[in-house]
């Protein structure tokens, strides 16, 4: 009988789309299930984008250069420069999504056992993209108590092996929310340089940045330039998840030369997408000011609602449109499956991602959820008391 891969077998399911099949049981129940386990943002995509696909005039819908077009890449080095990062065209390879570009990064720089040193709780498809690559994941714990901040430089250190090629940061953070300051990014750099790592960083969340902080890029480092490997996306900033376009940005020639093949291996990223996410690139500020305005206000309420909750612990986040909140349970999957089996209240419930699943640590995390906050305020008000009512039973 032909027989299933290891690496098959190996790849881990989603935390965030586990659950699925009992919120599709709930709902055949007749139950409101409200979605705040998965970071599908209820805003609208710009209409700038909309309407290039609409209005386009296509004959043939072709491939494109599998670096992506050159319109396109250029617009993108130009939407860089306003944030203060200077690339080329060339230093850009257009990908389907930031999740083929952290593919293609994990295979253009790692070996089969090659290490990655990641600071835990993570996305969890870093997990998956590893796995497909053969790359061992080596976890650096940050946790609640510190708002999920930067590990200490020292427990880097301490898990710096011959076989160690890269740390990654996702900044602003999912699952944490956290942001990283310049101070922060200048440390990594600094050990970057110090043990000759790739320093990667999942930037897709940039423009999520509250409180007046201004997002730091690693791409601003001087002298960290044949270090860095950015990895972005249109899928959050235009709320266009489903356009499946990113990018990698390195000014290392060697990471896009070595990308690019693999980039050739499947021919091109999606043609009508990368019309959407060029027209994209004119979108006005305002979108984005009343966008960042709307999550902030998402996550006040959030916050101070779960705060009044006994028990529960929250790491108020400072980017991106997640937090972790640590819950009186014993084990959040039990819980977050119970919510969906068991429990509604006034015939609604809420769907959550457990966050064991982004730890790679085994026993980490099991007494804390993921909450997107991609919901309307009162959605959110009303998914909170759900929460609290359901505490209040599961524990009785
Ligand atoms: C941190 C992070 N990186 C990468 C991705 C992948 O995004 P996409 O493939 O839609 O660009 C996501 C999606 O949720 C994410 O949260």
């Amino acid at each position: 009988m032909p027989t299933i891969s290891n690496k098959g077998k190996a790849m881990p399911q989603s935390p965030i789309r586990k659950l699925v099949p009992f919120a599709e049981e709930a709902k055949k129940r007749g139950v409101e299930v409200f979605h705040l386990n998965i970071g599908q943002p209820d805003i609208k995509t710009p209409k700038v984008a909309l309407d290039a696909v609409k209005n386009n005039t296509l004959e043939v819908v072709a491939y494109s250069r599998s670096e992506g077009s050159e319109e396109y890449r250029t617009k993108i080095a130009t939407y860089y420069e306003k944030h203060d990062i200077h690339v080329t065209a060339n230093e850009i390879i257009v990908t389907t999504g930031g999740s083929e570009a952290l593919l293609f990064t994990f295979g253009s720089i790692m070996d089969e056992g090659d290490e990655v040193i990641i600071p835990e709780p993570f996305y969890a498809n870093y997990n998956g993209f590893s796995i497909a690559q053969g790359v061992k994941v080596v976890p650096v714990f940050s946790g609640i108590d510190s708002n999920f901040a930067l590990p200490p430089i020292a427990d880097f250190e301490a898990l710096i092996t011959p076989r160690t090629k890269a740390i990654l940061i996702c900044n602003p953070g999912n699952p944490t929310g956290y942001l990283y300051s310049k101070e922060e990014i200048q440390k990594l750099a600094k050990i970057a340089i110090k043990y000759d790592l790739f320093l990667i960083a999942d930037e897709v969340y940039r423009e999520f940045a509250y409180d007046g902080t201004e997002h730091f890029s690693v791409m601003q480092v001087k002298g960290l330039e044949q270090n860095t490997i950015m990895i972005d996306s249109v899928s959050k900033r235009y709320s266009m998840c489903g356009a499946r376009i990113g990018c990698i940005v390195s000014k290392k020639p060697e990471v896009i030369e070595t990308a690019l093949k693999f980039a050739q291996a499947r021919l091109s990223p999606p043609t009508y997408a990368q019309i959407a996410s060029e027209a994209a690139l004119e979108t006005p500020q305002s979108y984005f000011d009343a966008v960042k305005s709307e999550y902030v206000e998402r996550r006040n309420i959030l916050v101070s609602e779960l705060e009044k909750i006994e028990g529960v612990k929250v790491a108020k986040p400072k980017g991106a449109f997640y937090c972790i909140a640590e819950l009186p349970v014993e084990n959040a999957d039990d819980f977050a499956q119970w919510l969906l089996e068991e429990f509604n209240l006034n015939n609604q419930t809420i769907m959550v991602a457990p966050a064991a699943g982004f730890y790679s640590t085994p026993g980490l995390g099991t007494n804390q959820v993921r909450i997107a906050y991609v919901l309307k305020k009162e959605d959110l008000v009303a998914s909170v008391n759900i929460l609290k009512a359901a505490l209040k039973q599961y524990n009785a």
